[in-house]
């Protein structure tokens, strides 16, 4: 009994500056209490048994009190707003990263100051929405065929991701009456991310960025929408370029266009290879109207385009996946 006294204080002293305490239930002393059982007279065994277990158990105590001190010094000793591989002990195995802007925030700044230095005002459209502003304040009639075209995702309450930057006009024309019957005009460009239930390809993305001009005043034509267009294509694009339009159907607008450009040479094209590069028209007086606009007085054109297509033509980028793939190798050439 004695014997079992002296294992323990000795162990238990060991196990509280031990950075390996369970390895001491191994240990020679403590295994040999028990070979010392088969030895003993049968009346003295259990009483010494029972001592044996008592001092297991009190180990295993000390054992699991001094593991957790040991987990809780270790996690002191991270410090988490420390670069990441210093954490590790082994620093500059990898040298660590600065992060950089996305190549299509960086498209999305360009157009949007190009289009506020015309005079623009731009605002960002949401990810969320519903269907008021997806589609029937667009003229989107109830069951119309044209709502296919915009199939897009919806939560369990109702609510739309959309499909279009168009779900921002209503609220720009509704923000920007006031101006227009002060004698002003509504000129404003929104902006974000747009979600469609497509079948992706190299040209198709079920998530995707886009850009979309509104301008209201009392004689807006279609002429100065188009004089618009080609600048800001121009601008954007650094040079000169062959434009032209061909009819499409919005249930938005009326008349309704595809604006295209004919793919420059310094841009890999051919004369008579002729990119679509978005949707436009004059705003139909039903969008007018959904937000107060008297269409008798006023008169409007909006367009809407797609950044990655924009971001692909002047880069020369093949598929329009690897803008939301992650890879390290495809953004840094956008360093
Ligand atoms: C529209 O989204 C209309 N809201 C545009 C518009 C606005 C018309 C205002 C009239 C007035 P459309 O579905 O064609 O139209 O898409 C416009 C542009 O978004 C396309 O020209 C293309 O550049 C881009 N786009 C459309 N679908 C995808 C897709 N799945 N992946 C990537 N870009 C796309």
């Amino acid at each position: 009994m004695q014997n079992i006294n002296d294992v323990r204080n000795k162990l238990i002293a060991q196990v509280a500056v031990s950075d390996n305490p369970r390895d001491l239930l191994k240990v020679p002393e403590f295994k040999q209490l028990y070979s010392v059982i088969s030895t003993l007279p049968v009346e003295q065994r259990g009483a010494y048994g029972k001592s044996i277990n008592e001092l297991k158990q009190a180990l295993e105590a000390a054992i699991l009190s001094r593991e957790a001190e040991l987990e809780d010094a270790t996690v002191e000793m991270i410090d988490i707003t420390a670069p990441w591989d210093v954490n590790t002990g082994q620093q500059n195995l990898l040298s660590t990263e600065q992060g950089t802007q996305h190549p299509l925030t960086l498209e999305l700044e360009l157009i949007v100051d190009i289009f506020t230095r015309m005079g623009f005002e731009a605002v960002e459209s949401r990810q969320i929405d519903d269907d008021h502003h997806m589609f029937g304040s667009l003229n989107f009639p109830e069951n119309h065929p044209a709502r296919d075209n915009f199939d897009t995702f919806r939560t369990e309450e109702g609510f739309v991701s959309p499909a279009h930057t168009s779900t921002m006009q209503n609220r720009i024309l509704i923000e920007g009456k006031a101006k227009l019957e002060a004698g002003g005009q509504i000129a404003a460009v929104s902006y974000g991310r747009v979600f469609r239930n497509e079948d992706l390809d190299a040209t198709h993305e079920h998530t995707f960025y886009q850009y979309e001009g509104v301008f209201v005043s009392k004689d807006a034509t279609l002429g100065q929408m188009l004089g618009t267009l080609r600048s800001f294509f121009e601008i954007y694009y650094d040079q000169k370029l062959k434009t032209k339009t061909q009819p499409a159907y919005f249930p938005f607008v009326e008349p309704g266009l595809e604006f295209a450009i004919e793919r420059p040479a310094a841009l890999n094209g051919k004369p008579g290879e002729w990119l679509e590069m978005l949707g436009c028209g004059m705003i139909h007086p039903n969008v007018l109207a959904a937000a107060g606009i008297d269409s008798t007085k006023y008169r409007g054109f909006a367009w809407g385009g797609g950044v990655e297509r924009l971001a692909m033509l002047k880069y020369g980028i093949e598929d329009i996946r690897h803008f939301e793939s992650g890879k390290l190798q495809f953004l840094r050439k956008f360093l």
